[in-house]
C-alpha cells in the first residue's frame, strides 16, 4: 500500500455562510422580545447541541432514526432503482455523512455534495469518507438553507439528487415546507428528491420520543440557553429553565418550550426581559405528516413519480419523487 498521500484526492470545501454576529444579536433579541418568546431551532446546534441531537437519535424512546435508517435498508435497491445513477448526490444538513455513505453503494453517485451550517463540521467526516472512496468526487459546503435553498456553481452542472433525510422537513411550517420543496426542485436542475419524513402517530409515542427519561432531550433544549449567552451575552440560568413537549393534535407538531420555574430578570447588552413564573420561550416546531398529506405538498412543489416506503408500523416514511 502507498503511503505517499499527496497524489490522494482531497475533499473541496467551501464557507459560503457568514453569520453577521450583530444581525445574530438582533435576531435573537427580537425573538426574546416578542409577546411570546421564541428562538429559531437552528441556535439548538451549537458544538455541544449537535453532541447532545447525536445522543438523541441513540436513544430508545426517539424512533425517527433508527426507522428511517431501518427503511433505506430495507428497500435500498428498489429505493435506488427509482432514482438516477451516476448524479450529483447533495446532502442537506449531512452532519457525520454516515447516511448518504451507507448510500453509496446503491445511488453510485459520480459526485458527493456535503451541506451542512458550517464546513468545520464537514471537513473530519469528508477527509475519513476520501480514504474509503479515493475516486469519489467529495465536495464540503458551509450553507444556512433554512431561509433560502441555493447551492453554488461549485456543486457543478448536470442532474442532482437531493437527499434531506431525518424528517427535518418537521422545523418548517407545512407553508415553508412548500417554498422549500419548491425550490429543491429548482435546484436538483431536473433530478430527484430523496426525503425522510415523520408520520402522525399516537401522543403516547410521540410525546416521549421529544421528552425521553434521561433527560437527554431536555437538556438538548436547555443548552440552547448556554449557546445563546455565548451569542447574545446573556445572563439565562438554566437552572430556572424546564423543558417541555408537547404534541399539538390540531397542527399536528411537537413543540418544545422551555419554561421559567420562577420570575427572572434575563439581561443581555442592550435589553432585558422580565420572565415571569411559567412563562415560555418556543425553541421547537417538528410537524409530523401523514404519507397522502406529504405526497400532496411534494406534487403541489412540482414534484411527479412520487413513491413512498414505510416502516411495518408505519411511523416514518421515506419519499422518492422527480423533478421532471
Ligand atoms: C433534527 C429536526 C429532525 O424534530 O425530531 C429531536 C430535532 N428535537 N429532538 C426532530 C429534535 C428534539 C429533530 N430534527
Amino acid at each position: 500500500m502507498s503511503v505517499d498521500s499527496s497524489h490522494q484526492r482531497q475533499p473541496g470545501l467551501i464557507q459560503i455562510y457568514r453569520p453577521d454576529a450583530a444581525a445574530v444579536r438582533a435576531e435573537l433579541a427580537a425573538g426574546l422580545l416578542g409577546p411570546a418568546a421564541r428562538i429559531a431551532p437552528k441556535y439548538l446546534y451549537d458544538a455541544l447541541g449537535s453532541r447532545l441531537f447525536a445522543a438523541i437519535t441513540e436513544l430508545a424512546e426517539y424512533y425517527p432514526t433508527r426507522t428511517e435508517a431501518e427503511i433505506l435498508a430495507r428497500h435500498a435497491t428498489d429505493i435506488a432503482s427509482a432514482l438516477p445513477t451516476g448524479a450529483t448526490l447533495v446532502d442537506l444538513g449531512a452532519g457525520n455523512c454516515e447516511k448518504a455513505a451507507r448510500l453509496f453503494d446503491y445511488l453510485k453517485p459520480a459526485r458527493y455534495v456535503a451541506v451542512d451550517i458550517s464546513v468545520d463540521f464537514l471537513q473530519q467526516a469528508l477527509h475519513c469518507l476520501q480514504r474509503e472512496h479515493p475516486l469519489l468526487e467529495l465536495l464540503g459546503v458551509g450553507l444556512d438553507f433554512s431561509t433560502q435553498l441555493v447551492l453554488p456553481p461549485q456543486v457543478g452542472t448536470g442532474p442532482r439528487l437531493l437527499f434531506y433525510p431525518g424528517s427535518s422537513i418537521g422545523n418548517f411550517t407545512p407553508a415553508e415546507a412548500l417554498i422549500f420543496l419548491r425550490q429543491a426542485r429548482e435546484v436538483s436542475q431536473g433530478g430527484a428528491l430523496l426525503i425522510g419524513v415523520d408520520l402522525v402517530k399516537p401522543v403516547s409515542v410521540l410525546e416521549p420520543a421529544y421528552d425521553d427519561a434521561l433527560g437527554v432531550t431536555a437538556a438538548f433544549n436547555r443548552n440552547m440557553l448556554l449557546h445563546l449567552n455565548h451569542l447574545l451575552g446573556s445572563n439565562f440560568d438554566i437552572a430556572h429553565w424546564r423543558h417541555r413537549a408537547r404534541f399539538d393534535t390540531e397542527q399536528s407538531r411537537i413543540e418544545m418550550y422551555l419554561d421559567a420555574m420562577q420570575d427572572q430578570l434575563v439581561q443581555w447588552p442592550g435589553g432585558e426581559r422580565l420572565f415571569r413564573r411559567g412563562e415560555a420561550i418556543h425553541t421547537e416546531n417538528s410537524y409530523k405528516y401523514s404519507v397522502p398529506g406529504f405526497e400532496a405538498l411534494l406534487s403541489e412543489a412540482g414534484f411527479a413519480q412520487i413513491r413512498c416506503w414505510t416502516d411495518r408500523q408505519n411511523w416514518f416514511a421515506v419519499f422518492t419523487a422527480q423533478a421532471a
